[in-house]
């Protein structure tokens, strides 16, 4: 049989394993699921696309699911993310993965729509479902279903659009209705992100989602804890893996003050950085404020800071004027979903020195030079391995629970963009209390009744913020 899978080297599978082994003890949800579903297997005829950085975390989610009944195959959601060996475990243990660190942007949409193409089952349904993180596989299949019931795509505005719209042309001409066919067999998709949630309410909006999304992001257990304890410790991870620059002292300008501009911050103080922070959101500017933060402009600090770190998930946020205002040997990174957080395509015509891969020094006009980071794309899954598995499982129980809500369950949902019940994700919290020894306090039922919870939970109202 032809070999079904991309991965850089087949052989690196078993080191990716010993990985994965570790990681399955630092990953308790995702093992807790394996427990409560692995029998019965609420996934079975479910065929899952992910979209999503493929990892060491990853690869334990991808093993839960197939655990739980369904197929799966696999593409990462960005060029520079994937680890080799994760990949490599994967396509060795039979599930189809398509990804290589370092991949074009070419390939990179050639295999998230390989990742599609499941054998059809008796009624012609390939893929039923699709996991995704920032939107991309749920882009693909809407965008080209409208390309096929002839709209005109339009001109691209950005190269990565071309290397998009080039794709959905080669898949409509190779399997004409095809596009449409795959949104029609879609039951659900859940989301990774916030750069992708946004997408979906978006898309919903405007009249175009056709199937239920649950919005994994945010559930509390997702980004409360991902985007901040993981960007915590990846951040700082990710420069220093790429510049092995001295953290303590220097000056550090955080863009963005939400949940990864927390993490983000933190991960800078807590390693000596001086760190200051820019918003337009009067709540987080007042928060970043009241951590102890100097908020002020990007103009008033970028000819003096030392690192830059976008985490906007907003375009041009570092623009051209910025990078030719910084000092000499500024690093500049983003941490946000994609790379036009950073002006990057206006830096084509300078002059790049690659110094490894994912690291580049490129000189400006005056002759300064900046440090440049993933060329603008995540830095802690580009230069580092991304959150430590810990914090992912938590993300990806989520993940899970979605998937098995969709897969049983989509027909009672109609097209829109949901939230998992708050008693799954006090589910998902508790099932990562043991591993770290938390001991939980138990409310007597007076005190229960006084507060107006069960004892056994929810323990907050909706509206809650934590
Ligand atoms: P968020 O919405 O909580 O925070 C973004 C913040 O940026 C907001 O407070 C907003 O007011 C601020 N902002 C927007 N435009 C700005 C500008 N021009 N200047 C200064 N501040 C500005 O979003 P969250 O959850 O923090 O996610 C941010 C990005 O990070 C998204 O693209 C998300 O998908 C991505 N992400 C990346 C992760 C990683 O591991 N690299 C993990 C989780 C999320």
């Amino acid at each position: 049989m032809a070999k079904d899978y991309v991965v850089k080297d087949i052989e690196l599978a078993a080191f990716g394993r010993k990985e994965l082994d570790i990681a399955e003890t630092e990953m308790p949800g995702l093992m807790a699921c394996r427990a409560e579903f692995g029998e019965a297997k609420p996934l079975k005829g479910a065929r899952i696309v992910g979209s999503l950085h493929m990892t060491i975390q990853t690869a334990v989610l991808i093993e839960t699911l197939v655990e739980l009944g369904a197929d799966v195959r696999w593409a990462s959601c960005n060029i520079f993310s994937t680890q080799d060996h994760a990949a490599a475990a994967i396509a060795a243990g039979g599930t189809p993965v398509f990804a290589i660190k370092g991949q074009s942007l070419e390939e990179h949409w050639d295999y998230l729509d390989k990742s599609f193409l499941f054998p059809e089952d008796e009624n012609g349904v390939g893929a039923n479902m699709i996991l995704d993180d920032g939107g991309d596989a749920t882009l693909y299949v809407l965008l080209g279903a409208r390309a096929e019931a002839g709209e005109d795509l339009g001109v691209p505005t950005s190269e990565e659009e071309e290397v998009i719209h080039a794709q959905i042309k080669k898949r409509m001409a190779a399997s004409p209705g095809w596009f449409t066919k795959t949104r029609e067999n879609i039951k659900g998709v859940s989301e990774e992100t916030t750069t992708g949630v946004h997408r979906l309410y978006d898309l919903h909006k405007k009249g175009q989602l056709p199937f239920p999304a649950i919005n994994v992001n945010d559930s509390v257990t997702k980004s409360k804890f991902d985007n901040k304890y993981g960007c915590k410790e990846s951040l700082v991870d990710g420069i220093r893996r790429a510049t092995d620059t001295m953290m303590a002292g220097k000056v550090a300008v955080v863009m963005g003050y939400g949940d990864v501009g927390k993490g983000s911050a933190a991960s800078l103080a807590g390693a000596g950085a001086r760190v200051k922070v820019t918003e337009v959101d009067p709540i987080c500017a007042l928060q970043a404020a009241m951590d102890g933060f100097e908020v002020t402009t990007l103009e008033d600090v970028v000819s003096t800071a030392d690192v830059f770190i976008t985490t906007t998930g907003n375009k041009d946020v570092i623009r051209i004027e910025h990078m030719r205002e910084m000092k000499d040997m500024a690093i500049v990174g983003n941490i946000g979903h994609f790379d036009n957080e950073i002006q990057v395509a206006s830096l084509k015509n300078h002059k790049w020195t690659n110094i490894k891969d994912q690291v580049d020094m490129i000189e400006m006009p005056s002759g300064s030079r900046i440090i440049l980071l993933s060329e603008g794309r995540l830095l802690n899954l580009g230069n580092a391995t991304g959150h430590p598995s810990f914090v992912m499982s938590a993300s990806f129980t989520n993940q899970v629970l979605a998937q098995i809500e969709l897969w049983t369950k989509g027909e009672e949902y109609q097209p829109g963009v949901y939230i998992l019940p708050k008693h799954l994700d006090e589910k998902v919290a508790r099932l990562h209390l043991d591993r770290i020894g938390v001991k939980l306090s138990k409310l007597s039922d007076e005190q229960a009744a006084y507060i107006g919870v069960s004892a056994e939970g929810p323990f907050k109202p909706e509206h809650y913020r934590y």
